[in-house]
């Protein structure tokens, strides 16, 4: 687990909040922005892109990870994640699963209840370890 400052997390927080500002959601009106620091220094942010197929629309977390992989990729160190009003929210199941792909060991995550690490809010999570396991063994 990499520990970051206040001033760092109010630096993610108001790049979530700017990327919030580029959400496309006509059909929730729920803005979401995300921004989280890589382990090599950079800032990578995402915001949701919905559909009028409603159920293929993007988190902010998608974009996130594309634009990780897009700009060189690396591990998660931290991430925040903002609604509409620029308040602090936590991510959905699925993205936390998203996010776990690309953590560092011990990510740490803004929640509602306090920072807490990737693996606080996906206990024994599935991942690419597991898969390796088991592919070893066979
Ligand atoms: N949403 C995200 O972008 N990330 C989350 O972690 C929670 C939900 C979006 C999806 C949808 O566009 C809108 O919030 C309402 O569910």
């Amino acid at each position: 687990m990499t520990a970051i400052s206040d001033e760092q997390w109010e630096t993610l927080r108001s790049h979530a909040r700017e990327a919030m500002t580029k959400a496309y959601a006509p059909y929730s009106k729920f803005p979401v922005g995300v921004a989280a620091l890589v382990d090599d220094g950079r800032i990578v942010t995402g915001a949701n892109i919905e559909n009028a197929s409603y159920g293929i629309g993007l988190c902010a977390e998608c974009s996130l990870v594309s634009d990780l992989i897009m700009t060189g990729g690396g591990s998660l160190v931290a991430f925040a994640c903002v609604d509409g009003d620029g308040n602090t929210l936590m991510p959905c199941g699925r993205c936390r699963q998203l996010l776990f792909e690309h953590s560092a060991p011990g990510m740490l995550l803004e929640t509602l209840s306090g920072i807490k690490t990737i693996d606080e809010v996906l206990p024994d999570a599935f991942g690419p370890r597991t898969l390796r396991t088991y592919q070893e063994s066979h």
